[in-house]
């Protein structure tokens, strides 16, 4: 038998990203290709690109330029370029211009043509460049071919309709588009069957599930609701939650099932009014405070995570502090801190009072220490707290066998002395000793 062509698909960015990977990954299978975690050994490479930040573009163009090699060792090889980067206006054309050893190239919009594009190409070895300007219907006949053990992503929406000044995303993802509750509620039911322990909704902004549909389906705390009625044994998690959407409609759904993970990822971005209102956030540092408070009252336990910019033109050293205030008021048990890149075509780019590289540098360097060390206290506060985990693996320490499993924030704990447990299944674990950022545990 002939040893099967192989692909390699690397994703950057987000985990809209990830899943979309998936979906890139079952079109190449459908040719017949299998997988590869070696670069060197593909017949075909995908690029799946992300614009958030300039770092994230420079790097890819890199990573871009290194393929040509490769290419000129197999001429054969196929290199297909797609993602936020390229939805971006001028992004093909650079690439046109300055990377010809990229076969095809397309956008968000047109993922589910890439069967297409890849048939045409081998049929005539020509370079394709498509990108779509405009969103179209959402496609459900894509199928995505699943890489992760235990957790499942399902798209709820695609889109956003909040244009934050700095942010590219509803540039290249185009305007709230939900899906049918219907075709949601299926997939997960399909997805709980076939063994998957979460179910992660992702939208850029859940919260706005349903607006779009002018009352015709289900709202985001409705979605919750019926997901959560579904039986089998599984949690729901999802991302991202916006802070001037999130309402006690789904602060009490989330309360009131167990089955929803208690993890709330809620995006501060700046901890001064005056940066927000020029972010666009659409809330105010108090507004925020007032939701965390009702989350923190009904949901006990819970846990919050943010993200933050620092750096946002106009940022004086007062609005940083404002910021550093919060962090320390908030207590947050994740928190992702970002140097604020300007990209093409935002309101924030033309700003006044851009910030120094070195300024941002120091931020965000503050930032995070400070966060890291309150991330640390609060982890010591999980000594002697029951939690739920999943069970991984095995893993032999020094010669003494334990288990490794998740926590539905993604923490890994380490179980001693369990004689057998059940890989890919939920149980509850004491935390009984935290060395660093290690979690040690014993079944109960
Ligand atoms: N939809 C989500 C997040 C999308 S992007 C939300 O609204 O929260 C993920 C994070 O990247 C953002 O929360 C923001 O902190 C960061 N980000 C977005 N644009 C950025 C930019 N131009 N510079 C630096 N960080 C940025
Ligand atoms: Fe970007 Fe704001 Fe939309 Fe999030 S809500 S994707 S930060 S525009
Ligand atoms: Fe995600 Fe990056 Fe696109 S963060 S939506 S992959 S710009």
């Amino acid at each position: 038998m002939n040893k099967p062509e192989l692909y390699y698909v690397k994703t950057y960015g987000c985990q809209m990203n990830v899943h979309e990977s998936e979906k890139i990954a079952a079109i190449l299978r459908g040719f017949g290709y299998e997988e590869t975690a070696n670069i060197q050994d593909a017949s075909i490479i995908v690029f799946n690109t992300c614009a958030i930040r300039d770092s994230a573009e420079q790097k890819i163009y890199g990573n871009i330029g290194a393929v040509k090699k490769l290419k000129q060792q197999n001429p054969n090889l196929i290199f297909a370029v797609c993602g936020c980067m390229t939805q971006m206006q001028g992004r093909a054309d650079i690439i046109k211009q300055k990377y010809p050893h990229v076969n095809i190239v397309f956008g968000t919009h047109n993922l589910s043509q890439f069967k297409d594009y890849l048939l045409n190409y081998k049929t005539n070895g020509k370079n394709i460049y498509e990108v779509w300007e405009n969103e179209k219907e959402i496609s459900e006949d894509v199928e995505a071919y699943r890489t992760s053990k235990h957790n499942a992503w399902v798209n709820i929406m695609y889109g956003c309709n909040n244009f934050c000044t700095y942010c590219i995303v509803p540039f290249v993802r185009g305007r709230e588009r939900s899906r049918d509750s219907k075709e949601i509620i299926e997939e997960v039911k399909t997805l709980v069957s076939q063994g998957y322990k979460y179910i992660t909704l992702l939208g850029q902004n859940v919260n706005s599930y349903g607006n779009d549909k002018k009352g015709k389906d289900l709202t985001f705390a409705q979605l919750l609701n019926a997901l959560s009625e579904l039986e089998g044994d599984f949690k729901i998690k999802f991302m991202t939650s916006h802070p001037k959407d999130i309402n006690s409609d789904v602060i009490d759904v989330i309360a009131k099932y167990p089955k929803i993970s208690k993890a709330i990822h809620l995006p501060i971005q700046s901890g001064s009014n005056k940066i927000l209102k020029s972010m666009n956030r659409g809330y105010t540092k108090e507004h925020y405070l007032a939701k965390l408070e009702e989350i923190k009252a009904k949901i006990p336990n819970v846990y919050i995570s943010t993200d933050i910019i620092v750096g946002f033109p106009g940022e004086t050293e007062e609005d940083f502090i404002e910021t550093l205030n919060l962090v320390k008021q908030v207590q947050y048990d994740g928190l992702f801190g970002f140097m604020y890149s300007p990209r093409t075509g935002t309101i924030a780019e033309s700003m006044d009072n851009q910030i120094d590289k070195d300024i941002k540098n120091q931020r965000v360097n503050k930032l995070l220490t400070l966060s890291k060390k309150i991330i640390k206290d609060k982890v010591k506060q999980m000594l002697n707290q029951v939690i739920e985990v999943i069970v991984d693996d095995i893993t032999f320490i020094n010669g003494s066998k334990f288990y490794v499993a998740t926590t539905d924030t993604g923490r890994s704990v380490l179980i001693k002395d369990a004689k057998e447990l059940p890989v890919g299944e939920f149980i509850e674990v004491k935390i009984t000793e935290i060395t660093g950022a290690k979690l040690i545990a014993e079944i109960l």
